[in-house]
């Protein structure tokens, strides 16, 4: 079996425990950990690379468990245990560059450790790996993880995830779980009242099968590039059944319910300043279109409490507390009541 630790938004443990469970069926959970999942599996680094959820994800090579709080005596004793058998890999080759680089992480923050301190294990990678040694140069990438839990590994990084966002736009790997937490259906309406770039919708068409998936703004610029990305796709169900408009939620012409889902990253009063019942106004409206049963999934910032009247008309199915390019921010899954 291989071994692999893959990185994730902070909060999300809990989903994450039961997504992977799902996807992966043989899936032996060894540790999870605030951001961080470490797990045994037959399934092919190929397979573990595509998921789309994860942060980054690493071939685990050696795991230590230690007793006294982190220090850097830890991190020595671990770095000289470090052998050419957690070095040389039998079913995967590094990537082609001539470079490595070492990189250590204590606590989920990446920290710099002393040239003297990794002389050693740099030494032993560069006669191993006939690579150079360089920070800056992008190649294979090793990994010390150091954790409070008293648990630190020596581990390859397998994906390179680089994704550049725009101002406001949500990364993937949180679509994708917003996405999720919708729970989608083949016979799904969808619906994102204020998609912007379009994340959300087009992570959710790329998920499972739809019926119809709605994505509307009221920023005619980003409806028009949404429509110009959806008119270039050769997928002939996205062409059909994504439909784009240039809308105002609260007067969006919608029926009494009609939608199944409606996940969303509504203003956060931020880049553009929001009434002061604009949430009230929000939760009323998405009870009006939702169908009874129907999912809300809502990511928004931790000022923006809920009114207490939401209560009456869904059901809080869950919460998570996360951080947002920095920001506190929370995700809020309601089921719409009778
Ligand atoms: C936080 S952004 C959404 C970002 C999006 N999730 C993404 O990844 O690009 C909120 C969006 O709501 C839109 N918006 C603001 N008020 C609106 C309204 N009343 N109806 C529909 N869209 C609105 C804004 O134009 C903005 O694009």
């Amino acid at each position: 079996m291989n071994f692999y630790l893959s990185t994730f938004i902070s909060g999300f443990e809990n989903l994450i425990f039961d997504i992977i469970k799902k996807d992966i069926k043989d899936i032996n959970v060894i540790l999870l950990l605030d951001g961080m999942i470490a797990y045994k599996t037959d399934t092919q680094i190929l397979e573990i690379q595509r998921i789309r959820y994860f942060n980054n994800s690493f071939l685990i090579l050696k795991k230590k468990t230690f007793k006294s709080p982190i220090c850097e005596d830890v991190l020595n004793e671990f770095i000289t245990e470090i052998n050419n058998n957690d070095i040389q890999l039998k079913n995967y080759s590094l990537p082609d560059s001539k470079y490595f680089r070492v990189l250590f992480s204590i606590e989920n923050k990446l920290v710099s450790a002393d040239r003297s301190v990794i002389h050693e294990i740099v030494e032993k990678i560069k006669k191993l790996t006939k690579k150079q040694y360089s920070y800056k140069n992008t190649g294979a990438e090793f990994w010390f993880f150091i954790r409070r839990e008293q648990v630190a590994f020596w581990a390859l990084r397998i994906t390179n995830n680089k994704k550049k966002t725009l101002r406001g736009e949500l990364r993937p790997e949180l679509t994708h779980l917003l996405c999720r937490l919708s729970e989608p259906k083949e016979m799904d309406i969808f619906l994102d009242p204020f998609c912007g770039t379009g994340t959300i919708p087009l992570e959710r068409s790329r998920i499972s099968k739809f019926n119809i998936i709605f994505a509307c703004d009221t920023s005619r610029n980003l409806t028009d590039k949404l429509k110009d990305i959806v008119a270039k796709t050769k997928n002939k169900k996205l062409k059909r059944s994504f439909m784009i408009k240039n809308r105002d939620f609260f007067n969006n012409g919608f029926e009494n319910n009609f939608i199944d889902v409606i996940a969303t990253d509504p203003p956060w009063g931020i880049y553009q300043q929001i009434e002061d019942n604009f949430y009230q106004k929000f939760i009323d409206e998405c009870h009006r279109i939702l169908k009874k049963g129907g999912r809300l999934v809502v990511l928004v910032s931790r000022d923006n409490f809920f009114p207490e009247e939401t209560k009456n008309g869904f059901a809080m199915d869950s919460r998570y507390n996360i951080l947002v390019s920095g920001k506190k921010a929370e995700v809020f899954v309601f089921i719409k009541n009778g």
